[in-house]
């Protein structure tokens, strides 16, 4: 027998409603704030992504599905901004459309050791704005983030805001960390030790307890950020109050990928677990776009993982099912007129199934009880000769023979898909 892979799921029939819930409610939401569907391939050259998160960044070091063919390296993504910023950029958005606004819903691949809330295959509804630094941007991408969880009935969320600052500002920021931790670095972690010359940054995002009250200990201010980029955080912050927004400072946040300048943020659960407590994460990478062939230009994202909001959530948004008509035919006569009635039905988009299983009368309404269905239409000769069916309503037990042509109304608007 075959079993899954660890750190991925099936996704059963009775578990969609919720995703699609989810998925659905992304969508309409995306579209009032006028972002567009974009779809780009599950698979990139793995340079795309090195360049991107850079070399340093776990993902890259350590998480990604590789695939060497001859001479070409290829990944399976692990996350979607990397994509779409070379989908804008090699398909000329930047000259044709200029500023873009993107979404995208799809699975997400890294090689991290399983547990609850982190899998191997995962799924991402995020989004991209591209080609603007106007931190006006930074309110609208935040808030869509907080009005998308209000809509998907999460609650007990932190929504944690920092700014990284422009590439110089991030440089000093390096340097004034490598001066305060230098000390300390007897006492970092393993991983630590290495990050404190790769990426130092990411010291301060450490779960190990010794990091955490090292990191604790350094009073970091922001006070690496520069009078613009100290400016335009301001402007963020008064945008998200002015609108509502809750959200904390934490000049302890930063982002384990390259590409982050200026506003970063993340949506912390408690519900999650103390090794990964992140709904969802984003921020500005206004270097990216020309670094990967593009115009200089600013753009800003978000992606949510999308088991982490069904762990969060205790009501999920979901689709709202029509009710199930059920036919029974007795006998081959009966079978044959169904597939007939069946057809018709489904023609006038009435939520449609019948027996394959040559059940008997009290199997098949057994089967009928099980599927949930609100009517059963029952064929015999009878009903046959006279062009009728027997209607049983399912909630009230009561029976009714309906002519075929009355049916559809009589089914009324609760059975339409
Ligand atoms: P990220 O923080 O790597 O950011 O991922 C975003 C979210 O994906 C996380 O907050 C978490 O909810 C979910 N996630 C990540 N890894 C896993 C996993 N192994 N299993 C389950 N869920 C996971 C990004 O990927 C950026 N591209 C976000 C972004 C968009 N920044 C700007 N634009």
């Amino acid at each position: 027998m075959f079993k899954k892979i660890p750190g991925t799921r099936d996704i059963l029939p009775d578990q969609v409603a919720s995703w699609q819930g989810i998925e659905e409610t992304s969508r309409s939401l995306f579209a009032l704030y006028n972002y567009k569907e974009i779809r780009p391939p599950l698979i990139e050259e793995a340079g795309l992504f090195n360049r991107s998160l850079g070399d340093t960044a776990e993902i890259v070091q350590k998480q990604m599905f590789l695939i060497q063919k001859a001479e070409d390296e290829y990944a399976l993504r692990p996350e979607g901004t990397a994509s779409i910023v070379r989908a804008y950029v090699e398909n000329n958005l930047d000259k044709t459309a200029g500023f873009e606004k993107f979404f995208y819903i799809g699975p997400m691949f890294r090689m991290e050791r399983p547990q609850k809330g982190r899998l191997r295959q995962f799924h991402h509804i995020g989004c991209e704005a591209i080609g603007s630094r106007d931190p006006a941007l930074d309110v609208e991408v935040i808030s869509m983030a907080d009005t998308l969880l209000r809509a998907f009935n999460i609650e007990g969320y932190t929504m944690v805001i920092n700014s990284l600052g422009c590439a110089n500002d991030r440089k000093e920021f390096s340097a004034s960390l490598n001066a305060a931790l230098k000390n300390h670095l007897p006492a970092l972690c393993e991983d630590c030790k290495v990050r404190f010359d790769r990426n130092i940054l990411r010291i301060l995002d450490c779960k190990n307890e010794s990091c955490k009250a090292i990191v604790k200990g350094l009073s970091l201010q922001n006070a690496h950020l520069c009078r613009q980029c100290a400016q335009d955080f301001q402007r963020v912050q008064k945008g998200l109050t002015s609108v509502g927004v809750r959200f904390e400072v934490s000049p302890y946040l930063v982002r384990g990928l390259d590409y982050y300048t200026g506003t970063v943020f993340e949506i912390k659960h408690h519900n999650l677990g103390p090794q990964q407590d992140a709904l969802g994460a984003g921020g500005r990478y206004d270097t990216l776009v020309k670094e990967l062939g593009g115009p200089d230009t600013g753009a800003i994202g978000f992606a949510f993982g999308v088991e982490r909001l069904l762990l969060a959530s205790h009501n999920p948004p979901s689709r709202p099912s029509a009710k199930l008509v059920y036919i029974i035919p007795l006998g081959d006569a009966a079978r044959e007129h169904g597939i007939i009635l069946l057809h018709t039905l489904r023609k006038n988009g009435i939520l449609a199934d019948t027996d394959y299983e040559n059940r008997s009368l009290k199997g098949a309404m057994r089967r009928a009880n099980d599927l949930q269905a609100a009517f059963c239409l029952i064929i015999g000769d009878d009903e046959l000769k006279k062009n009728t069916v027997m209607c049983k309503n399912m909630a009230t037990s009561k029976q009714k023979e309906v002519t075929e042509s009355e049916l559809i109304n009589f089914l009324g608007a609760g059975c339409r898909g």
